[in-house]
Protein backbone atom coordinates (compact mmCIF):
# COMPACT_ATOMS: atom_id res chain seq x y z
CA UNK A 1 0.00 0.00 0.00
CA UNK A 2 1.00 3.57 -0.80
CA UNK A 3 2.53 5.98 2.38
CA UNK A 4 1.31 9.02 3.12
CA UNK A 5 3.82 11.88 2.53
CA UNK A 6 3.70 15.63 3.84
CA UNK A 7 5.21 17.63 1.62
CA UNK A 8 6.72 21.15 2.81
CA UNK A 9 7.41 24.38 0.94
CA UNK A 10 6.15 22.42 -2.66
CA UNK A 11 7.80 25.91 -4.69
CA UNK A 12 10.80 24.87 -3.31
CA UNK A 13 13.36 24.55 -6.58
CA UNK A 14 15.30 21.28 -5.55
CA UNK A 15 13.56 18.28 -3.99
CA UNK A 16 14.65 16.27 -0.98
CA UNK A 17 12.99 13.44 0.45
CA UNK A 18 13.21 12.64 4.32
CA UNK A 19 11.84 8.93 4.50
CA UNK A 20 10.68 9.71 8.34
CA UNK A 21 8.98 12.58 10.82
CA UNK A 22 12.23 14.23 12.02
CA UNK A 23 11.75 16.34 15.63
CA UNK A 24 12.36 20.15 15.58
CA UNK A 25 11.80 22.59 13.49
CA UNK A 26 15.53 23.75 12.45
CA UNK A 27 15.97 20.83 10.19
CA UNK A 28 13.35 21.70 8.06
CA UNK A 29 13.97 25.73 8.41
CA UNK A 30 17.52 24.61 6.57
CA UNK A 31 16.01 22.75 4.15
CA UNK A 32 13.76 25.85 3.08
CA UNK A 33 16.22 28.15 3.07
CA UNK A 34 18.09 26.22 0.55
CA UNK A 35 15.18 26.79 -1.90
CA UNK A 36 14.29 22.74 -0.98
CA UNK A 37 10.71 21.59 -1.49
CA UNK A 38 11.24 18.39 1.30
CA UNK A 39 8.73 15.60 1.11
CA UNK A 40 8.12 13.92 4.38
CA UNK A 41 6.89 10.25 4.65
CA UNK A 42 4.85 9.54 7.46
CA UNK A 43 4.58 5.57 7.66
CA UNK A 44 6.48 4.38 10.61
CA UNK A 45 6.86 1.17 8.33
CA UNK A 46 10.20 0.62 7.32
CA UNK A 47 10.64 1.69 3.68
CA UNK A 48 11.62 -1.03 1.31
CA UNK A 49 14.41 -0.19 -1.67
CA UNK A 50 11.60 -0.43 -3.95
CA UNK A 51 9.41 1.87 -1.90
CA UNK A 52 12.16 4.54 -1.93
CA UNK A 53 13.09 4.27 -5.38
CA UNK A 54 9.10 4.80 -5.92
CA UNK A 55 9.34 7.79 -4.42
CA UNK A 56 12.56 9.53 -6.52
CA UNK A 57 9.83 9.41 -9.05
CA UNK A 58 11.20 11.82 -12.35
CA UNK A 59 13.66 13.80 -9.90
CA UNK A 60 15.17 14.06 -6.54
CA UNK A 61 17.98 16.12 -5.47
CA UNK A 62 18.79 14.50 -1.78
CA UNK A 63 17.27 12.29 0.79
CA UNK A 64 17.70 12.19 4.63
CA UNK A 65 17.25 8.58 5.31
CA UNK A 66 16.84 6.07 8.30
CA UNK A 67 19.68 3.53 10.11
CA UNK A 68 16.48 0.71 9.44
CA UNK A 69 17.45 1.15 5.39
CA UNK A 70 19.37 -0.73 3.28
CA UNK A 71 21.24 1.61 1.37
CA UNK A 72 22.97 -0.97 -1.22
CA UNK A 73 24.55 0.36 -4.02
CA UNK A 74 21.83 -0.04 -6.13
CA UNK A 75 19.74 2.20 -4.46
CA UNK A 76 22.26 4.73 -4.47
CA UNK A 77 22.60 4.20 -8.46
CA UNK A 78 18.93 4.73 -8.86
CA UNK A 79 19.52 7.95 -6.86
CA UNK A 80 22.27 8.91 -8.50
CA UNK A 81 19.98 8.07 -11.91
CA UNK A 82 17.35 10.18 -10.99
CA UNK A 83 19.44 13.36 -10.27
CA UNK A 84 20.40 12.77 -6.69
CA UNK A 85 22.91 14.38 -5.14
CA UNK A 86 23.58 14.62 -1.41
CA UNK A 87 22.46 11.59 1.10
CA UNK A 88 22.74 11.88 4.92
CA UNK A 89 21.69 8.94 7.24
CA UNK A 90 19.77 10.03 10.23
CA UNK A 91 22.08 8.40 12.70
CA UNK A 92 26.21 8.33 13.48
CA UNK A 93 26.16 4.70 12.69
CA UNK A 94 25.82 3.57 8.87
CA UNK A 95 26.37 0.45 8.81
CA UNK A 96 23.03 0.02 6.68
CA UNK A 97 25.25 2.20 3.81
CA UNK A 98 26.82 1.10 1.55
CA UNK A 99 29.67 3.98 1.10
CA UNK A 100 31.87 2.34 -1.42
CA UNK A 101 28.09 1.94 -3.64
CA UNK A 102 27.62 5.84 -2.48
CA UNK A 103 31.02 7.18 -4.05
CA UNK A 104 30.82 4.86 -7.23
CA UNK A 105 27.48 6.85 -7.70
CA UNK A 106 29.14 9.73 -6.86
CA UNK A 107 26.98 10.55 -3.62
CA UNK A 108 28.31 12.01 -0.86
CA UNK A 109 26.94 10.26 2.44
CA UNK A 110 26.47 12.52 5.36
CA UNK A 111 26.38 11.03 9.17
CA UNK A 112 25.46 13.23 12.46
CA UNK A 113 28.05 12.63 14.81
CA UNK A 114 28.79 14.88 17.92
CA UNK A 115 25.20 15.26 19.52
CA UNK A 116 24.46 11.69 20.56
CA UNK A 117 27.96 11.16 22.66
CA UNK A 118 27.01 12.25 26.44
CA UNK A 119 23.12 11.05 25.50
CA UNK A 120 24.10 7.48 24.28
CA UNK A 121 26.93 7.52 27.08
CA UNK A 122 23.80 8.24 29.38
CA UNK A 123 21.93 5.74 28.43
CA UNK A 124 24.69 2.45 28.36
CA UNK A 125 24.69 4.30 32.00
CA UNK A 126 21.33 3.80 32.57
CA UNK A 127 21.65 0.33 31.64
CA UNK A 128 24.53 -0.64 33.55
CA UNK A 129 22.79 0.51 36.80
CA UNK A 130 19.48 -0.61 35.75
CA UNK A 131 21.12 -3.88 35.35
CA UNK A 132 23.16 -3.96 37.70
CA UNK A 133 20.49 -3.28 40.92
CA UNK A 134 17.99 -5.03 39.23
CA UNK A 135 15.50 -1.63 38.68
CA UNK A 136 13.34 -3.75 36.21
CA UNK A 137 12.87 -6.67 37.91
CA UNK A 138 11.94 -4.60 41.38
CA UNK A 139 9.30 -2.44 39.34
CA UNK A 140 7.75 -5.33 38.29
CA UNK A 141 7.51 -6.89 41.33
CA UNK A 142 5.67 -3.15 42.78
CA UNK A 143 3.31 -3.24 40.24
CA UNK A 144 2.56 -6.67 41.16
CA UNK A 145 1.75 -6.65 44.14
CA UNK A 146 4.34 -8.22 45.81
CA UNK A 147 5.85 -5.69 48.69
CA UNK A 148 4.54 -6.86 51.23
CA UNK A 149 7.38 -5.77 53.96
CA UNK A 150 11.21 -4.88 53.97
CA UNK A 151 13.12 -8.04 53.93
CA UNK A 152 17.20 -8.01 54.42
CA UNK A 153 17.68 -10.23 51.64
CA UNK A 154 15.38 -8.53 48.87
CA UNK A 155 16.79 -7.66 45.64
CA UNK A 156 20.39 -7.33 46.16
CA UNK A 157 22.64 -6.32 43.63
CA UNK A 158 25.63 -5.26 42.29
CA UNK A 159 27.67 -2.59 44.00
CA UNK A 160 29.87 -0.21 41.43
CA UNK A 161 32.01 1.80 43.79
CA UNK A 162 35.56 1.02 43.32
CA UNK A 163 34.93 -1.59 40.96
CA UNK A 164 36.24 -2.04 37.41
CA UNK A 165 34.42 -0.66 34.00
CA UNK A 166 35.57 -1.98 30.45
CA UNK A 167 35.05 -0.16 27.29
CA UNK A 168 35.54 -2.28 24.08
CA UNK A 169 35.69 0.74 21.14
CA UNK A 170 37.01 4.01 23.49
CA UNK A 171 35.83 6.45 20.89
CA UNK A 172 34.05 9.33 21.85
CA UNK A 173 31.04 7.53 23.04
CA UNK A 174 32.68 4.38 24.83
CA UNK A 175 34.85 7.28 26.50
CA UNK A 176 32.22 8.90 27.42
CA UNK A 177 30.31 6.16 29.39
CA UNK A 178 33.65 5.49 30.75
CA UNK A 179 34.01 9.31 32.62
CA UNK A 180 31.01 8.73 34.04
CA UNK A 181 31.31 5.58 35.36
CA UNK A 182 34.91 6.90 37.02
CA UNK A 183 33.58 10.53 37.85
CA UNK A 184 30.24 9.08 39.14
CA UNK A 185 31.50 6.05 40.65
CA UNK A 186 34.82 5.84 41.11
CA UNK A 187 35.70 2.84 39.38
CA UNK A 188 38.75 1.76 37.53
CA UNK A 189 39.01 1.64 33.73
CA UNK A 190 40.41 -0.37 31.52
CA UNK A 191 39.88 -0.52 27.80
CA UNK A 192 40.69 -1.95 24.66
CA UNK A 193 40.60 0.23 21.51
CA UNK A 194 43.23 -0.43 18.57
CA UNK A 195 44.38 3.26 19.24
CA UNK A 196 44.93 4.75 22.60
CA UNK A 197 42.29 7.56 24.05
CA UNK A 198 45.14 9.77 25.51
CA UNK A 199 43.00 12.22 26.04
CA UNK A 200 41.09 9.61 28.40
CA UNK A 201 44.26 8.24 29.77
CA UNK A 202 45.38 12.04 31.04
CA UNK A 203 41.81 13.09 32.15
CA UNK A 204 41.79 9.84 34.93
CA UNK A 205 45.31 10.35 35.93
CA UNK A 206 44.20 14.26 36.42
CA UNK A 207 41.23 13.16 38.07
CA UNK A 208 42.71 10.51 40.21
CA UNK A 209 45.04 13.28 41.82
CA UNK A 210 42.02 15.39 42.60
CA UNK A 211 40.33 11.86 44.56
CA UNK A 212 43.94 11.50 46.46
CA UNK A 213 44.28 15.62 47.42
CA UNK A 214 40.80 15.28 48.98
CA UNK A 215 41.72 11.80 51.06
CA UNK A 216 40.03 9.42 48.70
CA UNK A 217 41.25 6.26 46.83
CA UNK A 218 42.92 6.82 43.55
CA UNK A 219 41.14 5.40 39.97
CA UNK A 220 43.34 3.71 36.84
CA UNK A 221 42.64 4.07 33.10
CA UNK A 222 44.77 1.38 31.70
CA UNK A 223 44.71 0.01 27.87
CA UNK A 224 44.88 -3.68 27.84
CA UNK A 225 46.26 -6.17 25.09
CA UNK A 226 43.10 -7.24 24.21
CA UNK A 227 39.28 -8.12 23.99
CA UNK A 228 39.37 -11.12 26.35
CA UNK A 229 42.05 -9.06 29.17
CA UNK A 230 39.19 -6.61 29.24
CA UNK A 231 36.40 -9.07 29.54
CA UNK A 232 38.30 -11.01 32.04
CA UNK A 233 38.97 -8.29 34.28
CA UNK A 234 35.97 -5.66 34.63
CA UNK A 235 33.11 -5.99 36.48
CA UNK A 236 30.89 -3.83 33.78
CA UNK A 237 31.51 -4.15 30.19
CA UNK A 238 30.52 -1.89 27.54
CA UNK A 239 30.45 -2.01 24.00
CA UNK A 240 31.23 0.86 21.74
CA UNK A 241 32.30 -0.37 17.99
CA UNK A 242 31.20 0.11 15.14
CA UNK A 243 29.44 -2.69 13.32
CA UNK A 244 31.58 -4.40 10.28
CA UNK A 245 32.92 -7.51 9.37
CA UNK A 246 35.06 -7.53 12.47
CA UNK A 247 32.93 -6.22 15.29
CA UNK A 248 30.31 -9.09 13.99
CA UNK A 249 29.31 -11.36 16.81
CA UNK A 250 32.52 -10.14 19.03
CA UNK A 251 31.01 -11.18 21.62
CA UNK A 252 30.10 -15.24 21.43
CA UNK A 253 29.97 -17.97 24.05
CA UNK A 254 33.81 -18.65 23.95
CA UNK A 255 34.32 -14.58 24.88
CA UNK A 256 31.27 -14.73 27.07
CA UNK A 257 32.74 -17.40 29.26
CA UNK A 258 35.55 -15.45 30.15
CA UNK A 259 33.75 -12.47 32.00
CA UNK A 260 33.06 -12.81 35.83
CA UNK A 261 29.95 -15.00 36.58
CA UNK A 262 28.34 -11.55 38.25
CA UNK A 263 29.87 -9.18 35.28
CA UNK A 264 27.38 -7.02 33.65
CA UNK A 265 27.41 -6.90 29.65
CA UNK A 266 26.22 -3.39 28.34
CA UNK A 267 25.47 -3.32 24.22
CA UNK A 268 24.55 0.24 22.82
CA UNK A 269 26.51 0.29 19.76
CA UNK A 270 24.86 -2.41 16.98
CA UNK A 271 23.26 -5.54 17.71
CA UNK A 272 25.19 -8.30 15.47
CA UNK A 273 28.13 -7.28 17.48
CA UNK A 274 26.57 -10.05 20.07
CA UNK A 275 25.79 -13.50 19.51
CA UNK A 276 22.65 -12.78 21.02
CA UNK A 277 21.64 -16.88 20.85
CA UNK A 278 24.59 -17.49 22.70
CA UNK A 279 24.13 -14.49 25.34
CA UNK A 280 20.67 -15.88 26.19
CA UNK A 281 22.06 -19.39 26.49
CA UNK A 282 25.13 -17.56 28.57
CA UNK A 283 22.51 -15.60 31.09
CA UNK A 284 20.13 -18.37 31.47
CA UNK A 285 22.95 -20.51 32.62
CA UNK A 286 24.77 -17.73 34.81
CA UNK A 287 21.84 -16.17 36.69
CA UNK A 288 24.49 -14.08 38.43
CA UNK A 289 25.91 -12.38 35.17
CA UNK A 290 23.74 -9.44 33.87
CA UNK A 291 22.94 -7.67 30.44
CA UNK A 292 21.63 -4.34 29.69
CA UNK A 293 20.63 -4.17 25.56
CA UNK A 294 19.84 -1.33 23.81
CA UNK A 295 20.28 -3.06 20.04
CA UNK A 296 19.09 -6.49 18.96
CA UNK A 297 20.83 -8.56 16.83
CA UNK A 298 17.25 -9.22 14.39
CA UNK A 299 15.96 -5.78 15.25
CA UNK A 300 13.17 -5.32 15.64
CA UNK A 301 12.99 -9.16 16.46
CA UNK A 302 14.94 -10.78 19.75
CA UNK A 303 16.29 -14.11 19.88
CA UNK A 304 14.17 -16.80 21.47
CA UNK A 305 14.12 -16.93 25.23
CA UNK A 306 15.83 -13.02 25.53
CA UNK A 307 12.19 -11.91 26.96
CA UNK A 308 12.33 -14.54 29.34
CA UNK A 309 15.06 -13.80 31.25
CA UNK A 310 15.20 -11.27 34.72
CA UNK A 311 18.54 -10.46 34.28
CA UNK A 312 18.54 -9.15 31.29
CA UNK A 313 17.22 -5.07 30.63
CA UNK A 314 15.90 -4.54 27.20
CA UNK A 315 15.05 -0.89 25.56
CA UNK A 316 14.25 0.01 22.03
CA UNK A 317 17.19 1.27 20.46
CA UNK A 318 16.56 4.26 22.08
CA UNK A 319 20.44 5.08 23.67
CA UNK A 320 20.16 8.72 21.74
CA UNK A 321 16.46 9.45 22.18
CA UNK A 322 16.72 12.49 23.91
CA UNK A 323 14.94 15.72 22.43
CA UNK A 324 18.25 17.54 22.34
CA UNK A 325 19.74 15.13 20.64
CA UNK A 326 17.40 13.78 18.24
CA UNK A 327 16.85 17.62 16.96
CA UNK A 328 20.60 17.66 16.92
CA UNK A 329 20.47 14.58 13.91
CA UNK A 330 17.99 15.84 12.46
CA UNK A 331 19.53 19.37 11.73
CA UNK A 332 22.65 17.78 11.07
CA UNK A 333 21.67 15.56 8.34
CA UNK A 334 19.66 18.60 6.98
CA UNK A 335 22.64 20.80 6.58
CA UNK A 336 24.72 17.86 5.10
CA UNK A 337 22.28 17.66 2.17
CA UNK A 338 21.47 21.16 2.70
CA UNK A 339 25.32 22.17 1.88
CA UNK A 340 25.80 19.86 -0.14
CA UNK A 341 23.14 20.73 -2.61
CA UNK A 342 23.93 24.39 -2.55
CA UNK A 343 27.72 23.63 -3.12
CA UNK A 344 29.47 24.50 0.19
CA UNK A 345 32.29 22.78 1.77
CA UNK A 346 32.29 19.84 4.63
CA UNK A 347 33.15 21.29 8.05
CA UNK A 348 36.58 20.38 8.48
CA UNK A 349 36.11 20.97 12.79
CA UNK A 350 35.43 18.67 15.86
CA UNK A 351 32.87 20.26 17.06
CA UNK A 352 29.18 20.14 15.29
CA UNK A 353 27.56 22.01 17.82
CA UNK A 354 28.02 25.15 16.49
CA UNK A 355 25.03 23.60 13.84
CA UNK A 356 22.51 23.43 16.20
CA UNK A 357 21.89 27.24 16.33
CA UNK A 358 22.26 30.71 15.22
CA UNK A 359 22.82 31.29 10.95
CA UNK A 360 21.65 28.85 8.25
CA UNK A 361 24.77 26.87 8.00
CA UNK A 362 26.88 27.40 5.50
CA UNK A 363 29.04 23.57 5.62
CA UNK A 364 28.05 20.40 5.69
CA UNK A 365 28.67 19.11 9.16
CA UNK A 366 29.70 15.43 8.62
CA UNK A 367 30.48 13.68 5.01
CA UNK A 368 32.19 10.19 5.60
CA UNK A 369 33.59 9.98 1.95
CA UNK A 370 34.22 13.95 1.47
CA UNK A 371 38.14 12.47 1.08
CA UNK A 372 36.74 10.10 -1.37
CA UNK A 373 34.74 12.14 -3.48
CA UNK A 374 37.54 14.97 -3.20
CA UNK A 375 35.13 16.95 -1.37
CA UNK A 376 36.96 19.32 1.15
C1 LIG B 1 23.06 6.03 15.70
O1 LIG B 1 22.94 7.25 15.47
O2 LIG B 1 23.87 5.35 15.10
C2 LIG B 1 22.19 5.44 16.77
O3 LIG B 1 22.23 4.07 16.79
C3 LIG B 1 20.76 5.90 16.66
O4 LIG B 1 20.68 7.14 17.13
Amino acid sequence: MSKQWTVHNPEGSQRVIVTKELPGDRWLDILVAANCSVEVCESSDVLTGDDIKERFGGGVDGVIGQLTEDWNADLFAALAAAGGRAYSNYAVGYNNVDVAGATAAGIPVGNTPGVLTETTAEMAAALTLAAGRRVVEADRFMRGGHYHGWLPTMYMGQRFHGKTVGIIGCGRIGAAFGRIMVEGFKMHLVYYDLYPNERLESFVADYSELLVAHGEAPVMATRLESIDDVLRTADVVSLHTVLDESTTHLIDASRLSLMKENAILINSSRGPVIDEAALVEHCRTHPDFKAGLDVFEDEPAMKPGLADLDNVTIVPHIASATTWTRQGMATLAAANVAAILQGYPVWDGEDVLTFLEGDVPKFAPSIVNAGELGLS
